[in-house]
């Protein structure tokens, strides 16, 4: 009975759904919390809980999965930076951007949306980022801005390079950065603390809304919507793009991006009707982009110099690096079934690897096949086990098909590895 009234306290102050990551990791958190604090039941902690704020917190510190790395879905951050430089500058030359990254975990999600912005020559005094989180220790490790090695999954760690110092264990990252990305504790589903916080030029609120349930995710929507300036962009995570289009947002059509704009902005950027019906993810852009020298692409880009088309015609096998990147190419530029078709037709000849599962499984994600999409990541991961992302985007392909526990107990992995890697505060 105290576990079910704990669940219901969770939900109703930070919008967890027990079911979403196991009612047993509820009760295993619930019963560590009652060791640390001595008590001898559940029903002892739960009067505790009502008459403690701190121990509220704590027991949000425990429940939370702070996973994330730097360029975590590299597309959006190239995404974010092509429309921001192709749209909103040229509109707006004097005014600062606003971003916000919520929640932003231990950091490494708004630095990489400072590191794209710089990389791609944004003025350091043109733009500011607010990352927000529920979690106190979260927020203290990002100010802190010292990362371990299992902050940088990306496959490019040139940004590493660029913006860290490194340590005997691990990376600092620059006062450049740091500067950029203001840290603030706060939830999302909390009343008061939005007053005055509005006009977000760009919003990630990525890999949250699993967590809650469907009228827990309607509210947080609602709050982003009131957040986002017209035509700004919001991110979602990739097992999130329902619920976008289901609150009159539309795909702003970046592949693999997973990037939506309020429906009435994006009809009027293009000169369209209104429409918020629910669409699969348009395979090609609404304003398809040119990449700019100025701006970086996160992904790893083409060799400029041999560009290697993949066309149906075109059937003999690339070498391995070129069509991956070919591959990758294609997708940017929202032909998703050119990139497959690419996958498909050189992979064969060559010895299988998990990045290409992977790879394959994420354009199938984009284009709604799930089921694919989620075989293609249990042979990556039947190659490399420990393979993080691949990990985490089979537990949301399997949330995505109902197969709740099986997606708890890959995210127990992936977070149990990202522990082994670093020592980060769990939960
Ligand atoms: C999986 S991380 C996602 C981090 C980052 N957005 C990413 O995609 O890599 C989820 C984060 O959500 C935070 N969180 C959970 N509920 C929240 C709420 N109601 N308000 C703000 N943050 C919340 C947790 O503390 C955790 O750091």
């Amino acid at each position: 009975m105290a576990f079910a009234r704990i669940a219901a306290l969770l939900k109703e102050r930070m919008g967890l759904d027990a079911e979403s990551i196991g009612i047993a990791s509820v009760e295993r958190v619930v019963r560590a919390r009652c060791a640390a604090r001595g008590l001898e039941d559940e029903q002892a902690y739960w009067e505790q809980l009502n008459a403690s704020e701190e121990e509220l917190q704590e027991l949000i510190e425990a429940i939370v999965i702070p996973e994330t790395w730097f360029f975590r879905d590299p597309e959006a951050f190239a995404a974010l930076v092509r429309v921001l430089a192709q749209e909103w500058l040229p509109k707006h030359p004097e005014e600062r951007l606003r971003m916000l990254s919520l929640p932003c975990s231990t950091g490494e999600e708004p630095c990489s949306m400072a590191m794209s912005l710089l990389d791609a020559g944004f003025a350091a005094q043109r733009f500011y980022i607010d990352a927000i989180d529920i979690s106190l220790r979260a927020i203290a490790y990002g100010e802190r801005g010292i990362y371990g090695r299992n902050s940088f999954r990306a496959k490019d760690l040139g940004f590493r390079d660029r913006y860290f110092e490194p340590l005997e264990h691990g990376f600092r990252l620059s006062e450049g950065v740091r500067q950029q990305v203001r840290f603030r504790h706060g939830n999302l589903l909390a009343n008061g603390w939005l007053h005055g916080a509005h006009g977000y030029n760009a919003i990630f609120c990525r890999n949250v809304l699993i967590y809650f349930d469907r009228p827990m995710q309607d509210r947080a929507i609602k709050v982003l919507a009131t957040l986002l300036a017209p035509g700004g962009l919001l991110f979602v995570g990739p097992s999130e793009t329902g619920l976008a289009l289901d609150h009159g947002f539309v795909s702003a059509g970046i592949p693999l991006a997973f990037a939506f704009r309020r429906a009435e902005a994006a009809a009027l950027e293009a000169g369209a009707p209104r429409k918020t019906s629910r669409a699969a993810i348009p395979t090609r852009p609404i304003d398809p982009f040119r990449p700019r020298k100025s701006v970086i692409a996160v992904q790893p880009r083409p060799k400029a110099e041999a560009p290697v088309e993949a066309t149906p015609k075109d059937k003999s096998p690339m070498a391995a690096g070129h069509w991956i990147e070919e591959a990758r190419r294609l997708a940017n530029q929202g032909n998703l079934t050119e990139a497959l078709r690419c996958c498909e037709q050189n992979s064969r000849d060559q010895p299988a690897s998990a990045e290409v599962f992977y790879l394959m499984g994420m354009l199938q994600d984009a284009a709604g096949q799930v089921h694919k999409a989620a075989e293609h990541y249990r042979k990556a991961l039947y190659l490399d086990p420990q393979h993080p992302e691949a990990l985490v985007h089979l537990a949301v392909a399997l949330q995505k098909e109902g197969d709740t526990r099986g997606a708890q107990r890959l995210l127990k992995r992936a977070n149990r590895l990202s522990a082994i890697g670093e020592g980060k505060s769990g939960g």
